[in-house]
């Protein structure tokens, strides 16, 4: 198998995976996939003119004292995530590793979260995606970052192939030796990648596509050749992808079907694709195989 893409229920599909089968998951999260909720707390008072009618025929008025809507958001946010980690680290190898792509908001509860389900020694890093694209608020620092939160099931023995890592250029090469300026530097845990070009034959049109340069130097670094690759959130499928290009097997689940039918077009043509719960063709007998793969995107820092 090169990979096997499911239409379904992403918690439906860990359910049915077995424990320590897969080298790496990686996830991106949409926020606020719970529920919205916009519970209204309401106070009852006697009241000639209430409108409800109580104990010995007492008529009562409820009075609005205000609306919690956003808490329970993020509750219903945290909840969400919660048994889904919980079967990322069952389905994790014992050598796996996790990352969890987030947004600055929200960094910091899903960190609490996940140090409850790894343990707080297997964080590895906090990798700051820095890119630079957008408006720019004139109130405070435009916010120009997502958040990866990298964890290993053991920290005391996972994948980290370093010399594996495509090396970057150094920004000021003139201040180390010819030898050392032409091998580039290793990058650190700020990746300065640009975000999927508006125009290039990368984009799919998924809105929420993430650039195939970030995942390849994750699968790199921390699989081995041949391993299985799981994202449970896979929109686009740029997870698969990247796999693809660096000779890794895949999972990928969504429960969105314009997802799916963008990855029909995305993987169309590619051998040894297995489809679970739906059917490709009808997106892939219109659409000519494109180039799946492009150019890594140019890089700083
Ligand atoms: C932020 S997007 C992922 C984008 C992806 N990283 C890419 O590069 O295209 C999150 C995806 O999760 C999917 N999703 C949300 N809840 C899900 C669930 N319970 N089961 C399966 N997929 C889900 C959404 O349909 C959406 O495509």
């Amino acid at each position: 198998m090169t990979g096997r893409i499911h239409f379904a229920e992403n918690l439906d599909v860990l359910g049915a995976l077995p424990s320590s089968s897969v080298d790496l998951v990686y996830i991106d999260p949409p926020f606020n996939t719970g529920k919205v909720q916009q519970r209204t707390q309401l106070k009852t008072v006697r009241s000639a003119e209430g409108d409800r009618v109580g104990f010995q025929g007492q008529r009562y008025e409820s009075i609005v004292i205000g609306t919690k809507r956003f808490s329970d958001v993020f509750d219903d946010y945290l909840a969400f995530l919660e048994p889904r980690l919980i079967e990322a680290h069952r389905v994790l190898a014992p050598h796996g590793c996790l990352y969890f792509h987030v947004d600055y908001r929200e960094v910091h509860y899903c960190k609490v979260l996940l140090d409850g389900i790894f343990g707080r020694a297997s964080f590895l890093n906090e990798i700051i995606w820095a890119y630079d694209y957008g408006g720019r608020p004139k109130n405070r620092w435009p916010p120009k970052h997502d958040n990866i939160l990298l964890y290993a099931k053991d920290p005391s023995d996972y994948v980290f192939n370093v010399d594996e890592i495509e090396r970057i250029p150094y920004m000021a090469p003139g201040l180390v030796g010819p030898g050392k300026a032409a091998r580039g530097k290793l990058p650190t845990d700020t990746w300065w990648h640009t975000i999927v070009p508006t125009n290039g034959s990368e984009k799919t049109g998924y809105p929420t596509q993430k650039p195939l340069g970030i995942l390849r130097r994750m699968i790199q670094a921390s699989t081995r050749p041949g391993a299985l690759v799981l994202d449970f959130f896979a929109g686009s499928g740029t997870t698969g992808a990247a796999a693809l290009e660096c000779g890794r097997r895949f999972i990928l689940v969504d429960d969105n079907p314009e997802a799916l039918a963008v990855m029909a077009r995305r993987f169309n043509g590619v051998e040894g694709i297995e489809w679970v719960g739906y059917d490709p063709a009808p997106h892939q007998a219109v659409e000519k195989q494109r180039g799946l793969f492009s150019a890594p995107a140019a890089q700083e820092g």
